[in-house]
């Protein structure tokens, strides 16, 4: 089943391009974003919402947090993330015009399933992105949006995420058509970025020595740090989550305009520090803040591997590794970002003699409490 391949997660990294693009087939036609699966559910209730709460737990709730980003700033609805387990045991205020989004690779996990019922027993819509036909979680939902990943064994999650977030982004921009809030131009352009990310992916996976090699360097590390901004911040949560759970190595992840609060105390000399990097070309204008972040951590010793566009050469000075992803629109760069975050914990766990696939402790599928 491995096809060739030395574990699960290593086949599941490579499969990323075309679970991106399988979850794209059929949904874009004319530059317009099509969700068959949502006819049902009807425009007029998805223009009758208010905001939008994301149940889901791990690395589902960072695709979550990724689209929040998008969703917002495309629909113009709030949209909030919870992680399901702290979601159903408060009392969150709920009513019809709450449209509650699950995200669940499994479609199984009870936390995000009990999450989802009493949402819907508070009179909140439910609509479920799921990999899994026919799982518990679509079938408790309104509507599912399916991902198209494709079985994932690895335990580790990894081609699941970017179809998430593939999937997410295509009901945003479906969100953002049926309310108006983006004109055809703007869908368009938009569409035609997400359709550009698996050849992107293609070449991010084709660069990938290099951070194996990193990885391989430096797999006595004890503590690893990662810092994002933005969108750039849940791939930090991820890349820390992948490197935990893969490697068991001390990490966290932290959003960047944090440092000053807190964490910067834990740099000492020598300490490495991933940096996700934003677009230099982004419109809030974020890239020269992390570059003072990351001159900041230098001062103090940091190792610093920088996840940067190709070109971005403001990070030059003061990085001692950088790792270059293609140029993509900002909201987009989470997609591409991810991958060498993946590899460097899939890599060092394999330095280490450890089962990628099948992690200590953990399973597939957290179908209790
Ligand atoms: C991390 C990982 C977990 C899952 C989480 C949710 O690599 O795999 O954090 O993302 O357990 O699982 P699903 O998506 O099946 O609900």
């Amino acid at each position: 089943e491995k096809g060739g391949w030395s574990s699960f997660m290593r086949k599941e990294v490579a499969e990323q391009p075309e679970a991106v693009q399988k979850t794209i087939l059929g949904r874009a036609v004319d530059g317009k974003v099509v969700i068959p699966e949502l006819e049902a559910f009807g425009d007029d209730r998805l223009r009758d919402i208010h905001r939008i709460t994301v149940v889901a737990c791990g690395t589902a709730s960072y695709a979550g947090l990724v689209a929040k980003y998008a969703i917002e700033q495309w629909a113009r609805i709030p949209v909030e993330v919870e992680l399901s387990h702290e979601f159903r045991y408060r009392e969150p205020v709920l009513d019809e015009h709450t449209l509650v989004v699950s995200i669940s690779q499994s479609g199984e996990t009870m936390d995000t399933l009990m999450a989802v019922k009493y949402a819907r027993e508070q009179g909140a819509k439910a609509i479920s992105i799921c990999n899994t036909q026919g799982a518990t979680i679509p079938r408790e939902s309104d509507a599912v949006v399916y991902t198209h990943a494709g079985p994932e064994v690895a335990v580790a999650s990894t081609k699941a995420f970017v179809a998430q977030i593939t999937a997410l982004y295509l009901f945003g921009l479906h969100l953002a058509r049926v309310r108006g809030t983006l004109d055809d131009a703007a869908l368009a352009e938009n569409l035609a970025e997400l359709q550009a990310i698996p050849e992107k992916l293609e070449a991010v996976l084709g660069e990938s020595d290099g951070v194996a090699q990193l990885a391989h360097w430096m797999a006595d590390t004890r503590s690893v740090l990662f810092l994002g901004r933005h969108v750039g911040y849940p791939i930090a949560l991820e890349g820390a989550l992948k490197l935990k759970e893969l490697a068991y190595i001390h990490a966290e992840g932290f959003a960047a305009g944090e440092l000053k609060h807190g964490p910067i105390a834990l740099i000492e000399p020598g300490q490495p520090v991933f940096v996700v990097v934003p677009s230099p070309r982004g419109s809030q204008n974020l890239h020269p803040k992390v570059v003072s972040n990351i001159q900041e951590i230098r001062a103090r010793g940091a190792r610093v591997i920088a996840i940067a566009e190709e070109g971005d050469a403001a990070v030059l000075p003061f990085a001692d590794e950088v790792v270059r992803i293609p140029l993509a629109a900002p909201l987009f760069e989470p997609l591409l970002a991810v991958v060498p975050l993946q590899v460097f914990a899939m890599e060092l766990a394999e330095a280490k003699g450890l089962d990628v696939d099948q992690p200590r402790n953990l399973a597939k599928s957290v179908t209790v409490e």
